[in-house]
């Protein structure tokens, strides 16, 4: 019984799923992850190797954060889709992961105030729910600016950003767009009431702070479609000071809004911190109660492995697992899952470094590490 139970458990994550009109023949997603390659916001034909390489027949890939407009930059060398130039640079990438038969989605973001006036056009204050500035991460040594709260009559511009951008993504062939509503991005220092301190329509209740997220969602899926939209949501995170004091009801609000939409396409949420357990991953599924309550695609995200993400989708806690740095460290992430084979480490210290190749498409394919390994024993 237990052995069947454990040859049942390996099955999942290669198992085929159908995602509105997609046919996905495995469930392991690429999660959005911001590289820092696309010199002068425009992505580069190395964004086209990287993607590739991690594009399988049926996969999902999900694009790293992109900007909408010159305000919504935070990291060094951030893609955008706002101008043609950029549309026309993410054409060939993202046919070259269509000719992998891949299915590409465009997160589309704004980083608000997690920012500086460096990134900012003239030097001008990051925009954002508030003026309340997030506090220096003694960690990294990050300190943000100080933000400029928009006013309220500010706001439609914005969402006019998200919509255009959805728009050139479409033209630009992706097949549709990932809003990020997640870790401390724009749209949540609105929704979080531990970032919003406005006493305007856009901040106080909860139907208020989530305005902004609702206009944005509705302005991209009445220009893409809803079959094209999904959005990201982090509600128990707490990334760059952003807390909600009611992350459960931030939550449902949220999926009641999506569920308006007929057909709107997928919801990825970012689970409640992972804790490390004796040696293992131990996710602590938050998430089900979104879940249940969610029409679409479910996509969780946050610390999963092999072994954490069979047991997600077998026990239907999840349809799909996004993957961030298991991916990004293992361009053939689906074959070793399939496999069970050993798995590349990820190097921390080149995530955000602006090499084309080291770091981002030097990871190894088992079939090279394979030959190494052989190539080693038998010298
Ligand atoms: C280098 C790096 C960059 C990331 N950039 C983004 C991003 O642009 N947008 C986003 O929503 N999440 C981003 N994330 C979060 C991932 O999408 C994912 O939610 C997180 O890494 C947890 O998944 P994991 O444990 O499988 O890595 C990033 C993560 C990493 C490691």
């Amino acid at each position: 019984m237990v052995q069947q139970a454990e040859t049942e458990a390996a099955i999942p994550l290669t198992t085929p799923y159908r995602m509105g009109q997609l046919e996905l023949s495995h469930r392991v997603v690429l999660a959005p992850m911001t590289r820092c390659r696309s010199y002068g916001n425009v992505p580069q034909p190395h964004a086209a190797v990287y993607y590739a390489q991690r594009a399988t027949r049926g996969g999902v890939l999900i694009s790293e954060g992109t900007g909408l407009s010159t305000t919504s930059q935070g990291f060094p060398e951030m893609p955008g889709v706002w101008t043609q130039e950029q549309v026309e640079a993410w054409k060939p990438i993202v046919d070259a992961v269509h000719r992998k038969g891949a299915f590409f989605f465009c997160q589309l973001g704004h980083v608000g105030r997690a920012s500086t006036n460096e990134f900012q056009p003239d030097g001008q204050a990051p925009i954002s729910s508030t003026d309340e500035q997030i506090s220096p991460d003694a960690e990294s040594g990050m300190v943000y600016s100080k933000p400029r709260r928009l006013r309220a009559d500010e706001i439609p511009a914005v969402v006019e950003d998200f919509r255009r951008a959805a728009r050139n993504a479409v033209e630009a062939g992706f097949d549709g767009v990932e809003i990020h509503g997640a870790h401390g991005m724009l749209l949540e220092q609105f929704m979080k009431d531990g970032a919003n301190d406005r006493t305007d329509e856009y901040g106080g209740s909860l139907e208020n702070r989530c305005r902004f997220a609702v206009e944005v969602i509705d302005a991209v899926v009445r220009e893409v479609g809803a079959h094209r939209v999904g959005i990201k949501l982090s509600p128990f995170a707490d990334d760059m000071d952003c807390e909600d004091s009611d992350p459960v009801a931030l939550g449902h609000y949220m999926i009641q809004q999506l569920n308006k939409y007929e057909g709107f396409l997928y919801c990825h949420m970012v689970e409640p911190r992972m804790a490390i357990v004796e040696g293992h991953r131990q996710i602590p599924r938050g998430l089900l109660q979104f879940r249940k309550a969610f029409n679409g695609t479910f996509i969780v995200a946050g610390g999963y492995d092999r072994e954490e993400g069979n047991k997600a989708l077998g026990e239907h806690y999840a349809d799909l697992i996004a993957y961030g740095r298991l991916f990004l460290a293992n361009p053939d992430l689906p074959k070793r899952f399939d496999l069970d084979a050993p798995l590349n480490k990820y190097d921390r210290s080149t995530f955000y470094t602006q090499d084309p190749v080291v770091g981002y498409t030097d990871y190894r394919f088992l079939e090279d590490s394979n030959k190494n390994n052989q190539s080693s024993t038998q010298a």
